[in-house]
């Protein structure tokens, strides 16, 4: 019998220390508003608070270079007003480079995630920005957007010394391969006559792409659990009772049997720039920029791995749920997508999460599996260690790590990175097939003017700095 329990407490992963300054703004993970309607479902164990409303709209009209206002002519702004600052009513103001920056506008947009930029408000963004140094130069962008006056030269050095902000990545393990966040092999490393030879890409040798540090366990068999919330079971029921239930890797070795599945996976980023191209009208020359940056790069963000794990529907068939009667048509999918959260989180404390179809997860050909080892060898702590989700077919992202939680949802995830992609970059839906097949999306008016104007985005196979 597996356990039911609503007791499991959620681990927090964090390793970090904000200091002084940066603790002044909100902690607090940050959701999009428009996940906020949906506030009836269950928040759950691993849940932060859900309250804020962003502006979505640019800060103030996108100015050309030449227009954007010299030093003498901007307001001398103090480091008092600027600290004032940290909140979405009262105004998110950040300073660069003794520049001072309204950028309430965006949270919503930050590919890092809103919580982020809240974190920085009344703050300096150098200190991020030497952990993060994936960011590009943004003071153009930030000059052209979002540009409210200027710091004196005295206060513009204070803001920055007084901004500390610790490596959150400092204790996760490093390989050849990779920093922390993320690395993928050179093609130059995958060609050589031994990996030719080699169906699998050799564990060493497979991508990682991490969006936030990554949790490790003292005694993973003790310590480690992850929890299943199932729609009701039965129509007496109050619909919005939930079934909550908690597994240890034992749990499953012990109820389910084990399953290899030979898998390619992709990470999400390059599979974004097809759908970027049929968006522009500068179809020709993003491509040729883009790909001189990917040749530069010259890294494969793939691996083909064997997986071993345990089936995801067969956990659901044996808690009630009938999977085959819904592959079948016979039921009615009870929900949209499972909701996956795992135990990493931001700095603000928001965890990782993603959605998937339900309809891939019941079929009895969609093998996903809830995995535990790659090429034979147990998962190490960057490909998730103990266990992570393995959804053949869909990009990278979708692969949830260190699995927290698990539950049927219509909606997507509170986490930037579901939002995100859905909005900007395709839905939970999108297959490898559909996406170099989608190109009629509508994006809206304001996002697209704002990735096409701004061309501030990078590889990230550098993305975080090591001290
Ligand atoms: C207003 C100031 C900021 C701007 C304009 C900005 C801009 C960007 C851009 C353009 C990217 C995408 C880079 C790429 O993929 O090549 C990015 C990603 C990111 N930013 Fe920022 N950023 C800002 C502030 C911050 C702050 C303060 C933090 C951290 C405390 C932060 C953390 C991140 C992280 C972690 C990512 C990578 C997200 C991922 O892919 O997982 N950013 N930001």
């Amino acid at each position: 019998m597996f356990r039911n329990t609503a007791t499991t407490v959620f681990r927090n992963t964090s390793r970090f220390q904000i200091g002084a300054a940066a603790t002044a703004a909100t902690s607090a993970a940050l959701y999009l508003d428009h996940q906020q309607k949906h506030s009836t479902s269950s928040p759950g164990k691993v849940s932060c608070e859900k309250s804020k409303t962003y502006k979505t709209t640019l800060g103030s009209p996108v100015k050309t270079s030449a227009e954007v206002p010299k030093n003498k002519d901007l307001r001398v702004i103090s480091l008092e007003e600027l600290r004032e600052h940290t909140d979405p009513d009262n105004g998110l103001w950040v300073s660069f480079k003794g520049h001072v920056y309204d950028v309430s506008h965006f949270p919503k947009i930050h590919p890092g995630g809103p919580g982020r930029i809240e974190m920085a408000a009344g703050t300096d963004l150098q200190p991020y920005f030497d952990v993060y140094h994936l960011h590009p130069d943004v003071s153009g962008f930030l000059d052209r957007t979002c540009l409210i006056g200027r710091l004196s030269k005295k206060d513009a050095k204070k803001s920055e010394k007084e901004t500390v902000f610790a490596n959150p990545y400092a204790e996760d393990p490093v390989t050849d391969l990779r920093d922390p966040f993320g690395g993928a092999p050179k093609w130059s490393n995958l060609m050589y006559k031994g990996h030719l030879d080699n169906f699998y890409t050799p564990n060493r040798d497979f991508y990682v792409r991490n969006h936030f540090p990554i949790p490790q366990w003292d005694d993973v068999e003790q310590d480690y659990s992850f929890d299943l919330v199932l729609p009701s079971l039965s129509e007496e029921d109050d619909e919005e009772e939930e079934n909550e239930r908690t597994f240890t890797l034992q749990d499953l070795r012990d109820n389910l049997q084990e399953h290899t599945v030979s898998s390619v996976m992709v990470c999400g980023g390059p599979a974004i720039y097809p759908r970027y191209l049929h968006r522009t009208d500068d179809r020709e020359n993003w491509e040729v920029k883009h790909f001189k940056r990917n040749q530069a790069n010259n890294n494969f963000w793939g691996g083909h791995g064997k997986w071993t794990g345990y089936k995801l529907r067969d956990l659901l068939n044996l808690q009630g749920i009938d999977v085959d009667a819904i592959a079948l048509g016979e039921k009615p999918l009870p929900d949209k997508y499972l909701k996956l959260t795992g135990h990493d989180a931001d700095e603000t404390g928001a965890p990782f999460g993603v959605t998937i179809p339900l309809e891939k997860v019941v079929d009895p050909f969609g093998d996903v599996l809830l995995a535990t080892k790659l090429n034979d060898e147990p998962l190490t702590p960057d490909h998730g260690y103990p266990l992570r989700l393995l959804v053949p077919g869909f990009a990278g992202v979708r692969n949830c790590k260190w699995i927290a939680k698990i539950e049927f949802s219509d909606d997507l995830h509170e986490c930037h990175v579901d939002t995100h992609t859905d909005e900007v970059i395709y839905p939970p839906d999108m297959t490898f097939e559909d996406n170099a097949a989608r190109t009629d999306v509508e994006m809206d008016e304001k996002l697209k003017h704002y990735w096409e104007t701004n061309k501030i985005w990078r590889g990230m196979e550098k993305a975080t700095k090591r001290f």
